[in-house]
């Protein structure tokens, strides 16, 4: 492996150190060329800009591979649960019984929301959009903790075992509270109970009639959220770091992180794959007519819950989930039309030359949706669920942008291509 890298501009040649990661993937560090040269690289979306240093998650698109802190995405989705992986990608190692059990309580100490929060409920209008409430009310955990949420990188760090369980729990109460709001249903306490049955209970309990945990729907919704847990630099994850670099809160960076998933390029992609599924089966289409107009090549016409910035392979994420789909609704005796036109879709795409000279697979939330369906959870939800499976990522790498002495601001440059250097006309000799 070479030590360096030589970029020439004209006849200047400029060294600059090579960067190789565990798993040999390989950088050229290029912090000084813009002060060597005046040159900066150019790559919007930074799909070829390696922003940070990390060591929470590997992820290699060309192989379909996913590990957290080290260990396979098909192991932790066989062998562990949502709240084991959520203490793992945050602390960087499995828990002991002991930590398991102390991460735990933390969890259930901190569910409830406080009253006087609660009453924020009151001024969304009932068809407020469910992320834009998540997003509000996660930023306003900050001034409800003001404690945890000093924006100082010290202090805040100080209390982070409280802050980061806070944020988890929260989250999800606050993902059911917004789910009762939508639908003019009482508000429930959270009850000591393992994470995935308060979130049902705290969705689905009536007054006088509490909801029974069913052991099929438990596991499905853990395995979702574990699913959906941490994936290396996407964008609401990158914004988190980039807002948490201003020297922010963990809550203030989550909510700006539940704001980037909030769009359908990303988090919202899995909601707009029901509705695409949906019009399908109402159109009585078996998918070949979508699958011709998605081949147009417009943005609008995508086939959603396909293709990947990263996967160039497959989303191992994606088969694991579809494997899941079709066990969860048998364990549930449920049937789903939907799922036989997922399939179908499936089959037909990865046949046809344009996805396949694409490289255009399932990607993670193109069967999540058929799980949310079968647990009853409704499509404006989605990426609620989708929000509370990716806060430990999220909080881990708040933690890393927080916990770096090094650390500096993120502060990405740009080629400017408006208008050059004019004068000032004053509006009365504007004509
Ligand atoms: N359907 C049809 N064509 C597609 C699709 C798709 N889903 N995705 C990409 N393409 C085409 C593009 O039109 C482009 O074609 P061209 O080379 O002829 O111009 C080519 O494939 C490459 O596409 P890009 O836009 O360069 O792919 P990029 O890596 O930028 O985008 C993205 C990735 C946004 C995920 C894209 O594949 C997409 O829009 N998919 C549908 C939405 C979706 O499922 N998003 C969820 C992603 S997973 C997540 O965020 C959790």
């Amino acid at each position: 492996m070479p030590k360096n890298a030589l970029i020439k501009i004209d006849d200047k040649e400029i060294s600059c150190p090579v960067m190789v990661g565990t798993e040999g993937e390989k950088a050229i560090d290029a912090r000084n060329l813009r002060k060597d040269t005046g040159y900066i690289f150019y790559d919007q979306g930074y799909g070829n800009t390696g922003s940070c240093e990390s060591a929470i998650t590997f992820l290699d698109g060309d192989n379909g591979i996913l590990r957290h802190r080290g260990y396979s995405i098909d192991q932790l989705a066989g062998q562990s649960e949502f709240v084991e992986t959520a203490y793992l990608i945050i602390y960087g190692e499995l828990p002991t019984m002991k930590q398991r059990k102390a991460f735990g309580d933390l969890l259930r100490q901190n569910a409830h929301v406080e009253t006087q929060m609660q009453r924020l409920f009151d001024g969304y209008p009932k068809d407020t959009p469910p992320m834009v409430m998540l997003a509000s009310l996660v930023a306003s955990l900050a001034g409800y903790y003001p404690d945890l949420a000093t924006n100082n990188f010290e202090k805040d760090l100080g209390q982070f075992d409280l802050s980061a369980a806070m944020a988890i729990s929260k989250i999800r109460t606050l993902g059911a509270m917004i789910y009762r709001h939508t639908r003019g249903l009482p508000f429930l306490h959270p009850k000591d109970l393992p994470f995935c049955d308060n979130f049902l209970h705290l969705m689905f309990s009536e007054p006088y009639h509490d909801y029974v945990s069913i052991p099929e729907v438990t596991s499905a919704l853990n395995l979702i959220l574990l699913m959906h847990a941490d994936h290396e630099q996407n964008c609401s994850s990158a914004t988190v770091r980039m807002v948490g670099s201003s020297g922010v809160n963990l809550f203030t960076s989550l909510a700006a992180g539940i704001g980037a998933l909030s769009g359908p390029l990303h988090g919202g992609a899995n909601a707009a794959v029901m509705h695409m599924l949906q019009s399908i089966h109402d159109e009585h289409d078996d998918g070949t007519r979508f699958i011709s107009a998605a081949k147009d090549g417009s943005k609008s016409h995508r086939l959603m819950g396909f293709g990947h910035a990263v996967y160039r392979n497959f989303d191992p994420r994606a088969k694991v989930i579809g494997e899941a789909c079709g066990v969860v609704l048998k364990k549930l005796g449920k049937s789903d039309p939907l799922l036989d036109i997922a399939h179908n879709l499936e089959q037909a795409a990865l046949k046809d030359d344009y996805f396949v000279s694409r490289k255009l697979y399932p990607n993670v939330d193109f069967y999540s949706g058929i799980i949310f369906r079968a647990l009853g959870i409704p499509i404006n939800m989605f990426t609620v669920m989708f929000a509370l499976g990716r806060s430990p990522g999220w909080i881990a790498n708040w933690r890393e942008v927080a916990s770096n002495p090094k650390g500096r601001i993120y502060r990405p440059r740009q080629i400017y291509v408006g208008p050059a250097r004019r004068d000032y006309v004053p509006i009365a000799q504007r004509g």
